[in-house]
């Protein structure tokens, strides 16, 4: 079974796009809603609440682990890999892959909370690999709660896009990553304000591609040709009506969310 988890529903986006790619491997969502969001939050504590989620996937019989959340993904990746014996594997690695392969001119935006822009874990791997690159980072903390109360076709959204996204446009970006679970639903928004001619890296899509090379190598997971993504299971650490709500928007269905006591 693969275990994802994020700070919220936001990450479901990861798990759809891994349903989509990889029907037969069963799946177990944790979305830690009582603790988010995390993009807010101290190194430390980011860290110990990805503790937490990756023990109660793996005690729960997960045996990957993907860390949906960007803000997870920056900080506790090193950690999760030191103290649990499954592969552990994160949303950035993939989309800086796929942006450093897309971008002609070497100049990319990252746009994420601000903890993760903080950590500059986009920026490092780009530069580790290309020195030359210019890399534009910018925290856009508006956008999570925005997206979590379903304004995504307001005007205000759109105001706040474009104060954010003015530096990145300024400086002729060609490729942005979207370091952020909640920012795929804002995709067409950003698009339309960035320009058509910047390639959007969605860090979902990017994962599971990424999954969908790396399985075939693992013993630990077989597919299992029976199961039906609907059998996937999502516990949350609280039931709220907005979060319901998301996960149906990502889903395009209704999802029962389980929660975990
Ligand atoms: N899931 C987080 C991320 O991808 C966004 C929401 C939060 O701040 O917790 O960075």
């Amino acid at each position: 079974m693969i275990g994802i988890f994020d700070s919220g529903v936001g990450g479901m986006t990861v798990a759809l796009a891994v349903e989509q790619l990889l029907p037969h491997y069963p799946l177990l969502y944790l979305g830690d809603i009582a603790r988010a969001p995390y993009g807010t939050k101290s190194d430390r504590i980011i860290i110990d609440y990805s503790l937490d989620n990756t023990k109660f996937l793996v005690d729960n019989g997960a045996k990957l682990i993907i860390i949906a959340c960007n803000t997870a993904a920056s900080l506790a990746t090193d950690k999760l890999r030191q103290e649990f014996n499954v592969p552990i594997i994160e949303v950035i690695s993939p989309a800086v892959e796929q942006a450093m392969i897309c971008s002609q001119k070497g100049r990319i935006g990252i746009i994420g909370t601000r903890a993760t822009i903080r950590s500059s874990a986009h920026e490092a791997m780009i530069l580790a690999q290309h020195p030359q690159y210019k890399v534009f980072s910018t925290a856009c903390p508006l956008l999570v709660p925005l997206v979590e109360e379903g304004w995504i076709a307001k005007r205000e959204t759109k105001m706040i896009l474009r104060r954010y996204l003015h530096h990145l446009k300024d400086q002729q970006i060609d490729t942005l990553v979207l370091g952020c679970t909640h920012y795929l639903l804002l995709k067409h928004l950003i698009q339309a304000r960035i320009g058509r001619k910047v390639t959007l890296i969605d860090s979902s899509v990017a994962v599971a591609e990424y999954l969908q090379r790396y399985l075939p190598n693992q013993t630990a997971l077989t597919p299992d040709p029976s199961h039906d993504p609907s059998r996937n299971r999502y516990f949350v650490t609280d039931l709220t009506e907005s979060a319901q709500i998301l996960a149906a928007k990502i889903f395009h269905r209704p999802i029962e969310l389980q929660l975990t006591q």
